[in-house]
C-alpha cells in the first residue's frame, strides 16, 4: 500500500531531511512514525501524499510511483488517502458541517447526496450533535473530529496523520487515538506520526517506525517478526 524505496529528499538550504530510508507498509496496517522533531516525519508524509517529490528514491502509493505520477494526475491519488494535521486546517467561520460538506462538494458529489453524506460522516466520529456549531465553538479535540471526517470525505484507503494529537490534552489524544484504531479495525491503512512517546507506549501491539536525522533507525516489525 505504502512503499519507500532508497528515499533520499535534499532541500536546497538545509541538506538531507531524509537519508536513505526504504520500508514498507501493507493495506490494513496500522503504523507510528516516530523521532524527535526536525527528524523527517513530516517531510516522509508529504512525499508519501505526493505533496512533494524524492530527490532520489521511489515511493509508490497504492499503486502511484512518484517516479511515474505526474502533476496532473496526482489529485488520483489524493483521493486515496486523506491527510490530518496538528493544527487541524479547517475552515474557520465554517460550521463543522459546512467543513465536511465543502469537502464533499470538491469530490463532486451531488447536492443530494452531501447532506446524508455529510451527516454520516460527522456520526462516524462522533461528532453528530455539534454539526452546526462552528468549529471555533468546537474543543481542540472536537476540531480533531472534523478534521478526520473531512479526511475521510475522499472514502480514503490511506490515512495520514502528522501530529494529530500534538495540540491536545492527553484524553482527547486518547479519544482520536481510539477513532483511528477503529477506522483500521474496518480496513483502513494509517500512518502517524509523532513524537508523544507515552502515546506511542500505551499501544505496545502498534508497529514503530523510528527516524533519527532522516535515517530510518529503528523498525518494531524486524525482518524475523514479519516471518513469524
Ligand atoms: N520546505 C522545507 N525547506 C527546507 N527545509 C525543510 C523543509 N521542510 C523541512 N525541512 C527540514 O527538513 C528536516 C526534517 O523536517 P520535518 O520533516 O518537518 O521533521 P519532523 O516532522 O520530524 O519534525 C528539518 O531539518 C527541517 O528543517
Ligand atoms: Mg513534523
Amino acid at each position: 500500500m505504502i512503499q519507500l524505496s532508497h528515499v533520499i529528499k535534499e532541500y536546497p538550504t538545509r541538506g538531507r531531511a531524509l537519508n536513505d530510508v526504504s520500508f514498507r507498509i501493507r493495506k490494513g496496517e496500522f503504523a507510528f512514525l516516530t523521532g524527535h522533531s526536525g527528524s523527517g516525519k513530516s517531510t516522509t508524509l508529504r512525499l508519501i501524499h505526493m505533496a512533494d517529490t524524492p530527490s532520489s528514491g521511489e515511493v509508490v502509493v497504492c499503486g502511484f510511483s512518484s517516479e511515474r505520477t505526474t502533476q496532473r494526475e496526482v489529485w488520483k491519488l489524493r483521493r486515496r488517502v486523506g491527510h490530518v494535521f496538528q493544527d487541524f486546517r479547517l475552515l474557520p467561520g465554517r460550521t463543522a458541517f459546512e467543513n465536511v460538506a465543502f469537502a464533499l462538494e470538491v469530490t463532486g458529489t451531488s447536492r443530494g447526496e452531501m447532506g446524508n453524506r455529510a451527516n454520516r460522516l460527522l456520526a462516524q466520529v462522533g461528532l453528530s450533535v455539534k454539526a452546526g456549531m462552528q468549529v471555533h465553538e468546537l474543543s481542540g479535540g472536537e476540531q480533531q473530529r472534523v478534521s478526520i471526517a473531512r479526511a475521510l470525505a475522499n472514502d480514503p484507503l490511506v490515512l495520514l496523520a502528522d501530529e494529530p494529537s500534538g495540540n491536545l490534552d492527553e484524553r482527547a489524544s486518547r479519544g482520536i487515538m481510539e477513532l483511528f484504531l477503529d477506522l483500521n479495525t474496518q480496513g483502513m491503512t494509517v500512518l502517524m506520526a509523532t513524537h508523544d512517546l507515552e502515546l506511542v507506549r500505551a499501544y505496545p501491539d502498534i508497529r514503530i517506525l523510528e527516524l533519527d536525522e532522516g535515517r530510518l533507525v529503528y523498525d518494531s516489525k524486524t525482518p524475523e517478526a514479519r516471518e513469524a
